[in-house]
């Protein structure tokens, strides 16, 4: 059918500071895995390639919260990550790291060359500095708002709000993230890639050449870029982790980790070549390969802009085919976060959900974020589960496979005439390999996902109308003939769904004892065409009279209520403790004033009393004036805490008085004295009062 190719697939390098979560899953991962096994299966070459992207800021700001080193960081998480991935099924051909010595050689000679092609701006120029904390502010180092849309949290190098790559300078109100200071500007020298003059390069090629074949969401955040007017963009950082700029004069700075990171695509794939004895050039220099980068969409700028000027600027390498970036999954009605703990982290799904990869896969496919942001809810994967896997797809394998062990002992029956229903229904399921290929071509996986459905409900539907065990009372040859139509359509089925659910393909496959190539496995056996993706169109017989199948097994099962309130519990009581940990965080204290002496202090006459009267200052939203006994008489005091409390749930309250506070007047009346207050973090006020627990340590007392 189709001539085998040679596909360089690549899914984005995670963040080594945290676990995968189901946005990564449902973004990036499972639709680059289901395209990678869909090629394998129709026998393409396929280098599908990832690996953890071990450099950056907030790997270094989680290693600095945790009192340990970036190296600490990125081992743990790099572990986790790769087991995780491993056990999930997403099937990399290669899976590295950005700290091995081939990817730190690879992207040093990349800078390298480019450097020496002339290809860089080197500019001193005044960039954020945090003096405090010693350390020059870029990317995630500094927040502010964004000069495009307002957001007032964007980072250093990118709004996350309107998805505007910025430059850390141009960020209003910039603020450290390390100690919160505003930032001073110093001078320091660069090297910029000079976006601009590949102006004309990506016109032509993207907006030219892919206006059709890319998505519309990458197409539209491209052009857009292109028309606000490219600017140069520093490749260098003053950082200590990452990789050395390779030339003189610039100790203390590393690559930007947005340089270094996507050329940890091709350190991946020379690392995969050397291991399997292939040529890694082949798979990035090649004309005929394909490039496809799978990504998230706040990933667009830097695989269809910034990293095809640095490809084009080296000069000898292939430039993608496709970005198919999607765009979001929320969870529950609300934005992923990793720092407020609102995700499903995968390695806690495959501890909770044992062997059920499978029915993630398919609730984060069906439901993708392809087009639009999408809503991950648990009730819906429980859906998706029960009246789809369960009792669509798992039903029809079921009912066939229990059929033919009672019927026959599990040997499939010889057909004898085919009535016109079956013809039609043999024909329907020859249809379905081209139906489904055209969805995976066009990156619709939640479109294949359903056709693939739709084939298992033509299967149920032919046993519904058939009823085989009825029929097996009176027409034993229309009953053989019935069980060996299903038993073609449970054949096609279990090759058709392997690029969205492969443990369920294995596990079908050794039910019916075929033969099971496995997707995960590197195919491209060079020249031939042949695969079982291909015989479902071509043969007219998938599951040959006289075999004998395996025993009966369920591939799905249902998942009851309190499997998925368990999880709901579980993400709200997450939810609460964070929230608890980020309200203690966030009580900012105040710096220490300067010192006094003791004499200073003994200055201030401070005296235990208790408010015996309070009423509400007229026509002031905040004051009230109270009777205050400070033992040495009874005074009035005129108090700014009236948003904070009624008259009368203080009266009879003991507090702190200052008593030799110079009196003055508050709208005409005396106030002699202050009462000593705090606020909390929500900015109620409150009695000082040690004990209590909304009185976080370092809040002043004024
Ligand atoms: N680590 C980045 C992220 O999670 C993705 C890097 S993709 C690469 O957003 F191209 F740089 F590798
Ligand atoms: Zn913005």
């Amino acid at each position: 059918m189709n001539t085998p190719e040679r596909y360089t697939i690549t899914a984005a390098l995670p963040y080594t500071n945290g676990p995968i979560h189901i946005g990564h899953l449902a973004g990036v991962y499972v639709p680059a895995d289901i395209y990678a096994r869909y090629l394998r299966l129709t026998n393409n070459d396929v280098a599908f390639i990832c690996g953890s992207d071990e450099h950056g800021v907030p790997i270094t700001i989680k290693a600095k919260k945790e009192g340990v080193t970036p190296q600490d960081i990125v081992d743990k998480y790099h572990a986790i990550i790769k087991k995780s991935f491993e056990d999930f099924g997403i099937s990399f051909d290669n899976y590295s790291r950005t700290s091995e010595d081939i990817h730190h050689e690879t992207a040093s000679e990349f800078f390298k060359t480019l450097y020496d092609k002339g290809k860089f701006i080197e500019e001193t120029n005044e960039q954020l500095y945090d003096a405090d904390a010693n350390q020059f502010l870029a990317d995630r180092f500094v927040t502010g708002t964004c000069p495009k849309c307002g957001n007032p949290e964007a980072y250093g190098d990118q709004c996350e709000k309107c998805g505007s790559s910025l430059n850390a300078t141009d960020l209003i109100n910039p603020k450290s993230a390390i100690t919160g200071n505003t930032p001073s500007l110093k001078q320091t020298k660069h090297w910029f890639l000079p976006l601009e003059q590949y102006e004309d390069f990506l016109k032509d090629w993207i907006l030219k050449t892919h206006k059709k074949d890319w998505k519309s969401n990458v197409y539209g955040q491209v052009k857009s870029w292109i028309d606000d007017g490219l600017r140069p963009r520093a490749v260098t950082r003053d950082l200590d982790w990452g990789i050395p700029v390779p030339v003189d004069g610039a100790e203390g700075k590393v690559l930007y980790v947005w340089f270094d990171a996507p050329i940890g695509y091709i350190s991946s794939t020379k690392e995969w070549a050397a291991r399997v004895g292939k040529d890694w050039e082949l798979y990035w220099k090649d004309k005929n390969t394909k490039l496809v980068h799978f990504i998230g969409k706040d990933n667009i700028v830097f695989h269809c802009i910034i990293f095809p000027s640095m490809l084009k600027a080296e000069g000898s390498f292939i430039l993608p085919d496709n970005v198919p970036a999607n765009e979001f999954l929320n969870l529950e009605g609300q934005k992923l976060s990793t720092s407020k703990n609102w995700a499903v982290w995968l390695p806690e799904y495959l501890e909770d959900f044992p062997n059920q990869q499978d029915v993630l896969r398919y609730a984060l496919t069906a439901n993708a974020p392809e087009t639009k942001d999408n809503d991950f809810t648990w009730k819906d994967f429980q859906a998706r589960n029960n009246s789809e896997l369960v009792a669509i797809f798992g039903n029809f394998i079921n009912r066939v496979v229990v059929l033919t062990h009672k019927f026959y002992d599990g040997s499939v029956p010889v057909p004898s005439e085919y009535s016109e229903l079956d013809q039609e229904t043999l024909a329907a399921v020859k249809a379905y390999p081209a139906v489904i290929s055209s969805s995976i071509e066009r990156y619709r996986f939640r479109e294949g996902s359903q056709e693939f459905m739709n084939l298992a409900r033509l299967g149920n539907k032919y046993l519904a109308d058939e009823e085989p065990w009825k029929l097996i009372k009176t027409d034993e040859d229309r009953t053989k003939t019935i069980m060996f139509v299903a038993l073609q359509i449970a054949a096609a089925l279990a090759v058709l769904c392997e690029p969205f659910l492969p443990f369920t393909a294995a596990k079908l496959k050794g039910i019916l004892a075929i033969d099971s190539s496995d997707s995960s496995q590197t195919s491209g056996k060079s020249g031939s065409t042949e695969s079982q993706w291909n015989d479902i169109a071509t043969k007219d017989i998938l599951i040959a009279s006289g075999h004998q199948i395996g025993k009966a097994e369920l591939l799905f099962s249902k998942i009851e209520d309190d499997a998925i309130e368990q999880q709901i519990d579980k993400l709200l009581a997450s939810k609460k403790a964070n929230d608890a940990e980020k309200m203690i965080e966030s009580t900012t204290v105040e710096p220490q004033k300067e010192t006094i002496t003791f004499d200073d202090f003994a200055k201030l006459d401070m005296r235990v009393g208790t408010i015996i009267a309070a009423e509400k200052m007229p026509k002031a939203n905040k004051l009230l004036v109270l009777k205050v006994d400070t033992g040495i008489d009874v005074r009035t005091i005129v108090s700014g805490i009236a948003e904070s409390f009624t008259p009368e749930e203080i009266i009879g309250k003991r507090v702190t008085v200052l008593v030799n506070l110079a009196p003055r007047a508050l709208r005409g009346v005396e106030s002699q004295g202050m009462i000593l207050m705090t606020e909390d973090p929500q900015g109620k006020l409150v009695f000082v009062n040690p004990d209590d627990k909304d009185v976080a340590n370092g809040l002043k007392i004024s």
